[in-house]
């Protein structure tokens, strides 16, 4: 299991620990030292066998190099334990932690392929968690460690889906820029619809009078400190025939929202059984925003910076839900 830590002492136990282990790439003393004294500082995430163990597997420690960038100061993952997946799920729970904070890349320097047999198989690491080459430096460290610059964007739309997760906590108090939530509302209308019939449509909130009428029929409270929300509509006309893709349209909508909110560094939940419930707080939520009576209010998406730390949720693993070619492939 993954640990942030928090103790400056225990963070440099623990580097100390692992690194002390690594001598094929933590050879030299002094450069050593320096890693696991600047461990002290920066936020680390560390793994552990369990919620009991004390004796970590691997940590990484991340940096902030400029205001858009993280870097991975320092990673490592003992021995006897590589090929288990421990770095992939460090790297997880970094990309995470700097995609909430409105990072837009993560840097990694490291010896350039080509030099050392150990260090062939960090590059490969790094390339399989999807770093890009940036440039090398040939002589940013000396002659014979040329210095190999891995990026990764975090504003892709593949990154936006791996760490958008149900935000449910409170919102720092900072109004949404009006060119932000435009940006969010047009992904949602860029959407797929069935037939092109374009049945979602959308009300932006951002009137805080409005706001606290809302919040005030929202029962039991949530979403209270939202600075700005996105109601949705859907109008039940039928693509063709008899057959009416309405909530497959707002589906995408919501969606692509939910993702362009995440790419923006704010943070969502898609609240749509909460109002539309035996209770019918949508039929509230459209009677204080006039919508006509051919439309449905079917969500509300908050939209706001993150004031609380989050985790993404359980789930089910990757070869329990898809097969390669048949329900019996693997
Ligand atoms: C159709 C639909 C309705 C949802 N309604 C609510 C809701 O009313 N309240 C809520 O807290 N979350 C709601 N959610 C969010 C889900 O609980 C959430 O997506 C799920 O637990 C998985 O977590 P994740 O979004 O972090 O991956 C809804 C999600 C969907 C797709």
């Amino acid at each position: 299991m993954i640990r942030f830590i928090e103790d400056r002492n225990e963070r440099k136990r623990i580097s100390r620990q692992v690194l002390e282990a690594l001598p094929e790439w933590f050879e030299v003393e002094t450069s050593r030292e320096d890693y696991i004294s600047g461990s002290e500082f920066l936020p680390m995430f560390a793994y552990f066998e369990d919620k009991i163990s004390t004796d970590a597997i691997g940590f990484l420690c991340l940096k902030e190099t400029g205001k858009d960038t993280l870097e991975i100061a320092v990673m490592g993952v003992l021995k006897d334990h590589h090929r288990e997946g421990i770095g992939r799920r460090l790297f997880a729970a970094a990309k995470d932690y700097a995609s909430q904070r409105g990072y837009s890349f993560i840097q990694v320097k490291t010896v350039k392929p080509g030099m050392y047999e150990d260090y062939d198989r960090t590059n490969d690491f790094y390339k399989s968690l999807g770093f890009k080459e940036l440039e090398v430096f040939p002589t940013l460290w000396d002659e014979d460690n040329p210095c190999q610059i891995y990026v990764m964007s975090l504003k892709s739309a593949i990154s936006a889906i791996a760490t958008r997760h149900s935000y449910r906590g409170a919102f720092r108090d900072e109004k949404v820029p009006v060119e932000d939530l435009k940006t969010i509302a047009s992904a949602g209308i860029d959407a797929p619809s069935g037939c092109n019939k374009q049945t979602t449509d959308l009300i932006i909130v951002d009137d805080p009078d409005t706001l606290d009428e809302i919040k005030a029929v929202l029962d039991p409270p949530v979403a209270q400190t939202a600075p700005a929300m996105i109601v949705v509509l859907s109008r039940r006309i039928n693509a063709y025939r008899d057959r009416c893709f309405a909530v497959q349209d707002y589906s995408a909508a919501i969606e692509n929202m939910l993702l362009a909110i995440v790419e923006l560094g704010y943070q969502s939940c898609w609240y749509e059984g909460h109002i539309t419930d035996e209770d019918r707080i949508c039929d509230k939520i459209a009677s204080i925003l006039n919508v006509p009576s051919e439309y449905d209010v079917v969500c509300i998406l908050p939209v706001g910076k993150a004031a609380d730390d989050f985790h993404a949720p359980g789930k089910k693993k990757f070869s329990e839900r898809v097969k390669f070619n048949s329900w019996n492939g693997f």
